[in-house]
């Protein structure tokens, strides 16, 4: 990659733990018509599973992704294995503050550290002009970008939009887990995040908007694990309503025990 760089080639990175979706091929398109060179990685990587079951039962495609990765143009596949990537136990240790405080980090303790060692690793190892992510991972994408400020990557960060299946499911690599009726039974948490930004946007304030999620979850098979309205700039929740305030509205859930996550934007 080194000498790629020395002759003047642009390098797109889109990092990723494989069992490939369109969510991650719209990533690779757009690292396509955006560089000369497009890299994906593939790795599970340990260290930011808080759950041991959870990482144990994540898909593996490999031969699937190879073919849908030379199929979208990927010229170059990262696939290292756990020893190369981590040698010794790793004795890093990250704090993003009150970024980490918050749902994703509140709920799965150690993860967003898994995930600044990782990504800081690959943004070494490839050392890419430009990186994809997707927003359906919002608080990383917001955790990325502090990594990228502090450590002085001078990596250009993409968050490219959640991409969904038919019923509006957010497309994730855990969705291969469900069952059909999982499948169905998940589409609730995008019908409740439309509704919820249609009552906010309508004048219902903040608790009558939080008491409406829980309630639908309340009458469905999904379990809720958290529901947020979060500043964009911070993720810290919002109490009052500030017009023009551009703000995330998140929620976690399980079907059949696999964890959800999704979320949209609005501007208050
Ligand atoms: O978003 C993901 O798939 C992972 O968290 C990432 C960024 C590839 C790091 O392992």
């Amino acid at each position: 990659m080194r000498e790629k760089r020395r002759l003047g080639r642009s390098i797109g990175l889109v990092p990723t733990m494989g069992a490939l979706h369109d969510g991650h091929l719209s990533l690779l398109k757009a690292s396509v018509e955006e560089n000369d060179i497009s890299v994906v990685s593939i790795f599970v990587n340990p260290t930011q599973f808080n759950n041991q079951e959870d990482f144990e039962k994540y898909p593996l495609h490999i031969e699937e992704d190879l073919e849908k990765l030379s199929k979208n143009k990927c010229d170059v596949v990262f696939l290292p294995d756990q020893g190369e990537i981590y040698r010794d136990k790793t004795r890093l240790k990250f704090h993003f503050g009150s970024l980490e405080k918050v749902m994703e980090g509140k709920f799965r303790p150690g993860h967003f550290n898994g995930v600044a060692i990782i990504v800081s690793k690959l943004f070494n190892i490839i050392q890419p002009d430009t990186a994809y992510f997707g927003q359906k991972d919002l608080q990383q994408f917001t955790i990325i970008k502090l990594l990228n400020e502090q450590l002085d990557f001078g990596i250009k960060l993409r968050c490219m939009p959640i991409m969904r299946e038919p019923n509006g499911l957010a497309m994730s690599s855990r969705n291969l887990r469900l069952s059909s009726a999982g499948i169905e039974t998940a589409s609730i948490i995008y019908k409740i995040i439309n509704k919820s930004a249609e009552l906010l946007l309508t004048g219902n304030s903040i608790s009558n908007v939080k008491s409406f999620v829980e309630n639908e979850f309340k009458n469905s098979e999904a379990r809720l694990e958290y529901f947020e309205i979060v500043s964009l700039i911070d993720m810290k929740s919002i109490r009052k309503i500030k017009s023009g305030e551009e703000c995330a509205l998140c929620i976690a859930a399980y079907v059949e025990d696999v964890r959800l996550i999704d979320n949209t934007l609005l501007t208050l």
